[in-house]
């Protein structure tokens, strides 16, 4: 037996922004920019999916759709056929700019996979967190994605954990996305294989600092943002985002790539901050910066029972 069709559920998921300067693969935080769903379980066999909003063109509305597979992928990872689908998003997270949007896709999946599965089978946290790194090959994106906040993502022998944590109110999160994509495997091919010691301890440091930083101590922002793993061997694959972290930090504020690029996401500890930090970029940058300036979204991933009459809502 499979989830009877007509059961459903509604989702929302936020951006992610991963790395934050030297936190690679470890990092991430989630964003105020929202993905919205509605899930609904078919007949087994039938699918039905449309897609509006923001980059809704370039997703694919067949089999291949990244949330109908991670529907599927979780409900074989309980043992249970999987239903059709009917999908509804509403998106909001820029696809390919460095902003977790497969993971959010994957999150999303997950989620309405353990809405649709009440009653019949539990995915609790560390299941939905092991699953969706599966999925994505990091977990770095997918636990502020699912989690919200602040997360420091690691792996160890029974796999991906995190912990989560509150954001300083003081720190205001301002990105700046251009309109070309980077995808995120040419991003990890330019790394470099090995790392010094001395380029290790450089960025153990950082991370360090880092949680002071976004927690308690924003002021330190500047220096807790620098890294040497990964950034600049990027620069080749998006060399006017790097130009841009460039502009920006020595404009004094505290800039990083965003996730794998080429989005960059600026960390500002003052109330005017996100302003003058949208100013340097219109005065200084090359080609054309999106500014987006979302707050710290501490919920992380939701599903509920639809609204009365949303399944009548056809977009
Ligand atoms: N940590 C990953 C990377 C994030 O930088 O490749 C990708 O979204």
């Amino acid at each position: 037996m499979t989830t009877p069709g007509g059961r459903a559920v509604e989702v929302r998921v936020p951006a992610t922004s991963a790395n934050l300067g030297p936190g690679f693969d470890t990092l991430g935080l989630a964003l105020s920019i929202y993905d919205e769903l509605t899930v609904a379980a078919l007949a087994p066999g039938e699918l039905d999916i449309r897609v509006e909003g923001t980059g809704a063109d370039e997703i694919p509305t067949d089999a291949s759709n990244l949330i109908a597979r991670t529907v599927r992928y979780a409900y074989e990872a309980v043992g249970r056929p999987a239903p059709g689908l009917m999908i509804r998003a509403r998106n909001g997270i820029p696809h390919g700019r460095g902003l977790g949007s497969s993971g959010a896709a994957v999150a999303a999946g997950l989620l309405a996979a353990k809405g649709l599965l009440a009653g019949e089978a539990e995915l609790g946290d560390a299941d939905l967190l092991r699953l969706a790194t599966e999925i994505e090959g990091h977990p770095d994106n997918v636990a502020p994605a699912l989690f919200g906040g602040l997360t420091i993502a690691w792996m160890d022998e029974s796999g991906p954990q995190h912990k989560k944590l509150l954001v300083h109110r003081g720190v205001a999160p301002v990105v700046f996305v251009p309109d070309r994509t980077m995808s995120t495997s040419a991003a990890r091919s330019v790394l470099l294989p090995e790392v010094s010691r001395e380029d290790a301890v450089f960025n153990v440091s950082r991370s360090a600092l880092l949680i002071a930083a976004l927690t308690q101590s924003p002021e330190l922002l500047m220096a807790a943002t620098e890294d040497k793993l990964h950034q600049d061997s990027r620069a080749i694959a998006m060399p006017e985002t790097y130009r841009l972290v460039r502009v920006l930090r020595d404009a004094g504020f505290a800039a990083v790539v965003s996730g794998a690029g080429p989005s960059v996401l600026v960390l500002v500890d003052g109330p005017g901050g996100r302003l003058d930090a949208a100013r340097v970029v219109e005065e200084s940058a090359e080609g054309s910066w999106r500014a987006h300036m979302p707050a710290v979204d501490f919920k992380g991933g939701t599903v509920k029972a639809p609204a009365e009459g949303a399944l009548e809502h056809d977009i």
